[in-house]
């Protein structure tokens, strides 16, 4: 027996199994570690989580780093920009013989697309599209009969780019996650449970590389907080709003850069207090 087998065969089955792509780095890795922890300091529950990551390399390092803090589950590969029919389908047919159903899906992963329409080439607007838009749609598609039977969710990680764009921002990154987030609502009309998570700044390569330097403060400044947020209390969050059983919203978390109409009632602004017990 390999010691990655052994390592899966520790935990039991029956624990909920949640897929989380984009889960090397960022974002992606605190959602790992917050669902996947054997016991987290509030003491809740086991998951199994399925991490998911588009390189050999990245694969391997994630499933030393889950060993090693002994977070159940295991890293698969998935290259999220493949536009082509089937391979979403064939993967999630073949990870799920093999780790069972799972009751969440956290679609995580990002590209940023950066560029003009000019200076990105065909294969950045198609990858950069299938990535943030088309793969996710897949996913929840193949993933919805068993969410439904096991009654979990999806979280949609999107962006405040969607509702109020930085100057000079990616047309293709700004376009889908508006897409991703105006999905929210004929999803949840044909009985997905499925919630937008609409993020400010979070202290990510993202945010590092992409926003530029000389904006960055004016963008802190209005936080409350002054920072960008940290990923463990994004997915702090994050959790907190998959196990309420909330759907249809697209919650905004962004600590003072951005309010949403206070007469959509499918549009919230993330209070702690809303989704704690
Ligand atoms: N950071 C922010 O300020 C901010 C703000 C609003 C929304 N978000 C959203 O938060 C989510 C997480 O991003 P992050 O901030 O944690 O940034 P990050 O550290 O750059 O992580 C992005 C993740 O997406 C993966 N990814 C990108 N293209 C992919 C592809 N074609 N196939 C598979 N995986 C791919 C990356 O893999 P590699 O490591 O291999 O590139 C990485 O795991 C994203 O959806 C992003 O849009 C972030």
């Amino acid at each position: 027996m390999t010691s990655k087998s052994l390592h899966i065969a520790e935990h039991n089955q029956s624990e909920p199994l949640v897929i989380i792509s984009g889960a090397n780095c960022g974002l992606g890795l605190s959602l790992v570690r917050r669902f996947g922890r054997p016991r987290d300091q509030d003491n809740n529950a086991l998951y199994r989580v399925l991490a998911t990551a588009r390189t050999e390399d990245a694969v391997s390092r994630l499933n030393d780093l889950m060993q090693n803090e002994g977070i159940a589950g295991e890293a698969s590969l998935i290259e999220l920009d493949r536009p082509e029919p089937g391979y979403i389908s064939d993967w999630y047919e073949e990870v799920t013989v093999k780790h069972g159903e799972p009751t969440l899906l956290i679609n995580n992963a990002g590209d940023p697309a950066p560029g003009s329409l000019e200076e990105l080439t065909d294969e950045a607007i198609i990858g950069g599209t299938t990535t943030n838009f088309i793969s996710p749609l897949l996913l929840i598609k193949h993933a919805s009969r068993h969410l439904r039977r096991n009654n979990g969710g999806v979280l949609n990680i999107s962006s405040l780019a969607a509702s109020a764009p930085l100057p000079g921002m990616s047309p293709v990154y700004v376009g889908t996650k508006a897409a991703i987030n105006m999905s929210t609502t004929p999803l949840a009309e044909q009985g997905y449970r499925v919630n937008s998570l609409v993020l400010g700044a979070v202290d990510t390569r993202m945010w590092h590389d992409n926003v530029p330097d000389s904006i960055k403060p004016a963008i802190q400044e209005q936080m409350r907080s002054g920072r960008p947020y940290l990923t463990e209390e994004v997915a702090r969050a994050a959790r907190l709003i998959l196990e309420s059983g909330i759907t249809r919203k697209i919650i905004h978390m962004n600590d003072g850069l951005y309010d949403p109409a206070p007469d959509d009632p499918f549009q919230i602004t993330y209070k702690e207090q809303d989704f704690s017990s």
